[in-house]
């Protein structure tokens, strides 16, 4: 697939194959993770693997109950490391840049598991403090998103999209 490929075939999935992920596979999702842009390239996130049954259950529940979360095979959890980018960038940096950082991570992660065909969702509904609770992650890993990924089970349809004038404006 070329990268628009990518881009045009990527849609959220909320349906997954009982199919585990080849672990070479996520190899080259979390390399690609590594490639993204960060300001000052501080790369002001932490990335957690969630692979076991119950822990992806347990998820189900702090993202209040969207059950597809368990279904597939590992769930990556993406989380700002505002401390990390406020050594430079103080208030700015712990407020906004990390959260950037750990955003745009999540992103690439997404796309290189398109290209391996693989499929996801962004899920950004959580309550953050069980999530943290559950994975036991330190006080300063604030979780901002995760990513079920896995095999596409049923096929899905595109979202629609506003039409460009609606949001592309000249200044
Ligand atoms: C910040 C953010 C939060 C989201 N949270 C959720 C979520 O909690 N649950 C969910 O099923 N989808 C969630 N989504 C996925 C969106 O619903 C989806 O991207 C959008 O409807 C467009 O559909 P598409 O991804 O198939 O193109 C989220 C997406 C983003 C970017």
């Amino acid at each position: 697939m070329d990268f628009f490929q990518v881009l045009e075939s990527r849609r959220s999935m909320r349906n997954y194959a009982a199919r585990p992920v080849e672990e070479e596979k996520l190899q080259r999702i979390l390399q690609a993770v590594c490639l993204a842009p960060s300001a000052g390239n501080l790369q002001a996130f932490a990335v957690y693997i969630v692979r076991r049954l119950e822990q992806r259950q347990a998820l189900v529940h702090a993202a209040f109950d969207q059950e597809f979360i368990a279904e597939a095979p590992i769930v990556l959890v993406f989380c700002a490391e505002p401390e990390r980018s406020a050594v430079k960038y103080g208030e700015r940096g712990a407020t906004l840049y990390a959260l950037q950082d750990a955003t745009i991570a999540c992103t690439y992660a997404m796309l290189a598991a398109k290209a391996l065909d693989l499929d996801s969702v962004w899920i950004g509904a959580f309550d953050e403090r069980e999530v943290s609770r559950l994975l036991g992650l330190p006080p300063g890993h604030r979780p901002v998103a995760m990513l079920p990924i896995g095999y596409a089970g049923k096929e899905t349809r595109p979202r629609p999209r506003r039409p460009l004038e609606e949001w592309v404006n000249e200044v």
